[in-house]
């Protein structure tokens, strides 16, 4: 299927391990510029040789904390340096936030905003030239948590909210060209995650979630992500605005 991603311009923000390196990784591969967030300087370094090693481009890394910075004032600056982009991506996230139902509402603020918040403050800035030219993709990277409502509350709250924003801001924004869309993903591992140290350091408990909590009995990988995230960012996605895409392995 030809996506039609040759010499666009994307913005990765979370790219340098896991999910979001691979969806940089996975658009570079089709033909895109990748223009690339995240906090540490070692690992944007590999990313920008491997993205040039997987397809030659102007690919370029900006380090920096979105929970430090003023997003908004970040977005700007990415867009004075790069350009506008066609295609924005938001990975940063997690929940390694407060577990605590009853914390404080710094805490609750803290969750939003990483999960959420600091995307919505970019996008007031990353959207607009969208608009203007009448097209554009902006895809947010949710959790299953969202909509199954368990574990952490903090973090499936933030990404509640979020995929209610993606549901009315992408009907909002859907008759001007520009497609806002989700993907929900079930666990995934890969070497230094989250999961990876859990499976390493209790396998037991682990293979008791997966068996419980994942019908395919297994984790997911980033390339499975990846390959969902770069058709939503591609112009095969034209009648998906406001979706919200599952891609979990039958969470449950
Ligand atoms: N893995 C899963 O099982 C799973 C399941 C459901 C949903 N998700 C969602 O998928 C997304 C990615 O998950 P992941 O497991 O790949 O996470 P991860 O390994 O923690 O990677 C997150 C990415 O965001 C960057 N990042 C984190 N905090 C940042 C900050 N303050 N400013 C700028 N960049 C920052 C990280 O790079 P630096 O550390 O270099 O900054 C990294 O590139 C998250 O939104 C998560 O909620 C993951």
């Amino acid at each position: 299927m030809e996506l039609g991603l040759k010499g666009k311009t994307a913005l990765v923000v979370g790219a340098s391990k896991g999910i979001g390196r691979q969806i940089a990784l996975s658009l570079a591969t089709e033909g895109v510029q990748v223009t690339g967030v995240a906090r540490s300087a070692d690992l944007l370094k590999s990313l920008t040789q491997e993205l040039v090693a997987t397809c030659p481009n102007d690919h370029a890394v900006f380090q920096a904390d979105v929970m430090l910075e003023e997003p908004a004032g970040l977005a700007r600056k990415i867009l004075d340096e790069r350009g506008d982009m066609d295609i924005v991506v938001h990975n940063v996230g997690g929940s390694l936030v407060s577990r605590d139902p009853l914390g404080s509402i710094e805490e609750w603020h803290y969750a939003w905003q990483f999960n959420a918040g600091a995307s919505v403050a970019m996008n007031h800035v990353l959207i607009p030239p969208m608009l203007k030219r009448g097209s554009g993709r902006v895809i947010h990277i949710s959790s299953i948590s969202a909509v199954m409502l368990r574990g952490n509350p903090l973090y499936a709250a933030s990404k509640a909210f979020l995929n209610a924003y993606v549901t009315t801001v992408g009907r909002a924004l859907a008759p001007k060209g520009v497609v806002m869309a989700a993907v929900m993903p079930g666990a995934v591992s890969f070497p230094g995650s989250y999961w990876d140290n859990y499976q390493t350091s209790d396998p037991a408990r682990c293979n008791d979630f997966l068996s419980h909590h994942q019908a395919v009995m297994r984790f997911g990988s980033p390339q499975e992500i990846a390959d969902v995230v770069t058709f939503l960012a591609s112009e095969r996605s034209s009648f998906m605005q406001g979706a919200i895409v599952p891609v979990d392995g039958a969470n449950m």
